[in-house]
């Protein structure tokens, strides 16, 4: 995984371009109506929507397996932004509590027994009525088929990742035990229909 993202990183200067997700201003919304000041990024990359937060001063902390993402993001928020190197599956890397966290595009790259624990450690490290939102691929996603099926729902992609597409059923599988207030499908760009994505919100 480490090498796949490094190569990915090096040979792209900025894979996603340097605009947010859209998601990532939605979820700016959902944190500033609950005045949230402080929000954890699993799966950090070069720091394009954990921007969106920053500027309006809401403390980020970073996880990220990338260290060429790392150097990069460091363009953005100089030191002033702790990213811990390594792989969510090696989480807590603090003893934080936070109070938000924000996890797009990651979870759907893990298998079964690592996104279980990632929501866990997720869960774990989040305030008492903290919220969390994780953005994962859909079955309805352009890319679900693509590739040789490794396990149900799993494919491994001609780009060479391992991605699970989530359905109703697997989202509130691994999520509502993690008190899940919503899961919704969304386009990701959101003018782009054929690219679709589960939004699921847990509060504690
Ligand atoms: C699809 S990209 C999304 C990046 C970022 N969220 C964004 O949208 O700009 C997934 C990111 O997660 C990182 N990543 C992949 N597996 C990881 C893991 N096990 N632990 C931590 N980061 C990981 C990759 O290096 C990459 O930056």
């Amino acid at each position: 995984m480490n090498e796949f993202w490094e190569s990915v990183y090096k040979s792209n200067e900025i894979m996603w371009g340097e605009q947010p997700a859209d998601n990532a201003r939605t979820v700016l919304e959902l944190m500033q109506k609950n005045n949230i000041i402080s929000i954890l990024i699993p799966g950090f990359g070069y720091g394009r929507n954990a921007k969106v937060f920053y500027d309006k001063g809401i403390e980020v902390t970073g996880i990220e397996i990338s260290k060429t993402a790392i150097a990069r993001a460091r363009k953005y928020f100089g030191s002033n932004v702790i990213i811990h190197h390594g792989s969510v599956t090696a989480m807590p890397f603090d003893k934080i509590q936070y109070q938000s966290i924000y996890c797009y595009s990651l979870i759907h790259l893990l298998n079964k027994a690592q996104r279980i624990k990632l929501i866990d450690a997720c869960y774990s490290q989040l305030m008492q009525n903290g919220i969390m939102v994780f953005v994962a691929l859909s079955i309805n996603d352009k890319r679900f088929g693509l590739g040789e099926e490794i396990e149900k729902n799993t494919f491994h992609s001609p780009q060479g990742l391992n991605l699970y597409f989530y359905d109703a059923a697997s989202i509130k599988g691994e999520f509502s035990p993690y008190n899940m207030i919503e899961a919704k499908e969304i386009n990701e760009p959101q003018e782009d229909p054929t690219e679709k994505h589960w939004m699921v919100v847990c509060v504690k």
